[in-house]
């Protein structure tokens, strides 16, 4: 079933999913498994991760024991501002004492060619994961993006491979690796976080019944045992 929690502005999405996350990891914790978890780029995932960071409850996790994954990754220099993993190292990672075994990082553009680093990553997926995220998070372009599956691009309806390079994505940077529908959806849970207006027609076109993934890629996406939509007034008001 899939469920819409509207918050009042994006500050309180930010810490609202941010103490949901917290729970989560450590009632995964709680019954003896060690959570997976995708994260995703893109600004409100930025913040969710700050409001993680500096949240009273922090220490409910072990996060010794958590297994970080991306959902996808600007392919750029390894140490580059704009790399996924350099902004969550930044707003969270680091902060909280996440060990470098924890983290599995995306190639850059440090490590060889595109092509080898979405496959490299499917190679870690399949011998370190779980099988499984026990969590997926996701932000949404104003165009229905999420990971960097853009609305008709190729990439969509790759279905032999856990990750792909994406060349020419219409957000900048143009490189980029991305999971594919497969590895999304081996996702117990899934959580979008929309914030803003200007995702307005977004959320609603990729709500709606009629959906197609060539337009709306996100609603292509579903977890196993649940999907969440955490939207702001904004993102909400064509609902
Ligand atoms: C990326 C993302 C991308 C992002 C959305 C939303 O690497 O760019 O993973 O899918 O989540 O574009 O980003 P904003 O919240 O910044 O709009």
């Amino acid at each position: 079933m899939t469920e819409i929690v509207r918050h009042s502005d994006a500050e309180n999405l930010a810490t609202a999913v941010a103490d949901r996350f917290i729970d989560r990891l450590a009632s995964v914790q709680a019954s003896g498994r060690t959570p997976n978890v995708g994260l995703t780029g893109g600004t409100i995932a930025n913040d969710i991760y700050r409001a993680v960071a500096a949240s009273s409850h922090r220490s409910d996790v072990d996060w010794s024991s958590v297994e970080f994954w991306w959902g996808d990754e600007r392919f750029v220099a390894g140490d580059s501002p704009d790399r996924n993993a350099v902004q969550a190292r930044e707003a969270m990672l680091d902060d909280l004492g996440v060990p470098d075994a924890g983290i599995h990082e995306m190639a850059s553009s440090d490590d060889g060619t595109l092509e080898a680093g979405a496959h490299a990553y499917g190679d870690e997926v399949r011998e370190h994961g779980s099988g499984s995220f026990d969590l997926l998070l996701l932000g949404l372009g104003p165009d229905g993006h999420i990971a960097s599956l853009f609305p008709g691009y190729p990439q969509l309806e790759v279905d032999d491979a856990i990750a792909v390079g994406v060349e020419d994505s219409p957000k900048p940077p143009p490189e980029r690796i991305t999971l594919t529908y497969g590895a999304l959806n081996r996702s117990r849970a899934v959580w979008f976080l929309v914030a803003g207006a200007g995702k307005a027609d977004a959320v609603a076109r990729s709500l709606s019944r009629s959906a197609s993934v060539s337009d709306a890629p996100a609603s292509g996406v579903k977890g196993e045992v649940e999907t969440v939509w955490h939207v702001d007034e904004g993102a909400a008001q064509a609902l």
